[in-house]
């Protein structure tokens, strides 16, 4: 979908301000999965950036719990419209949660989630951690499907290898993720050695 404009939300403030520090419970949100989410993989991958997000927050940012808890939200609901309305992706689940009356901040992030696609520039660190884990978390848990050992024994220098590889998981964008690391201070190699640590658990 590059250079594809359809998915653009056509604007850049979501939800309603009063409704900061209201967030779904978990439990909500896995319930919504479950009805618009029947493919495991797409629920696997949210459930990576969930994990990855919340990690992030609470290991880099020094987030309190209910901040945690927003940036795994986020990380869990990201693509939740993907699977039943492709058409509207990003569009449907911004709507049903503006409805739901979630924190802005949540909404904000999801759809930042995709910038060259939804029009929304990533603006806080949360914004910007959900770019950059989006492309990189999906890379990476293919370089591991690959591997006899899986996530076992699996280094920084085997997935910048495979990066550069342009015929492996072509359908990831490599500059998506270039283009989500020059917006943060850490490095891709920090990022990588990030989620090898944090996602091979994720069931
Ligand atoms: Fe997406
Ligand atoms: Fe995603």
């Amino acid at each position: 979908m590059s250079s594809d404009h359809h998915f653009n939300l056509g604007r850049t403030e979501f939800g309603d301000p009063t409704n900061a520090g209201k967030l779904m419970s978990l439990e909500d949100a896995h319930r919504l999965l479950g009805e618009w989410v029947s493919n495991e993989r797409l629920q696997l991958h949210m459930k990576q950036v969930a994990a990855l997000m919340k990690a992030w927050a609470i290991e880099r940012e020094g987030a309190d719990p209910k901040t945690a808890q927003a940036w795994e939200l986020a990380g869990l609901l990201h693509d939740a419209d993907w699977e039943k309305f492709p058409e509207t992706h990003c569009q449907k689940i911004v709507k049903e949660l503006e409805e739901r009356c979630i924190d802005p901040v949540v909404i904000h992030c999801i759809a930042a989630h995709g910038p060259k696609y939804f029009g929304v520039e990533p603006e806080s660190m949360m914004d910007k951690m959900i770019y950059v884990f989006d492309e990189l978390s999906g890379f990476i848990h293919a370089a591991a499907l690959i591997r006899p050992a899986g996530y076992e024994g699996m280094d920084i220098k085997s997935v910048s290898k495979k990066l550069k590889t342009a015929s492996f998981a072509a359908q990831v964008n490599r500059e998506d993720i270039t283009d989500a690391i020059s917006r943060i201070d850490q490095s891709l190699e920090d990022i990588i050695r990030f989620i090898l640590d944090h996602q091979k658990e994720v069931h």
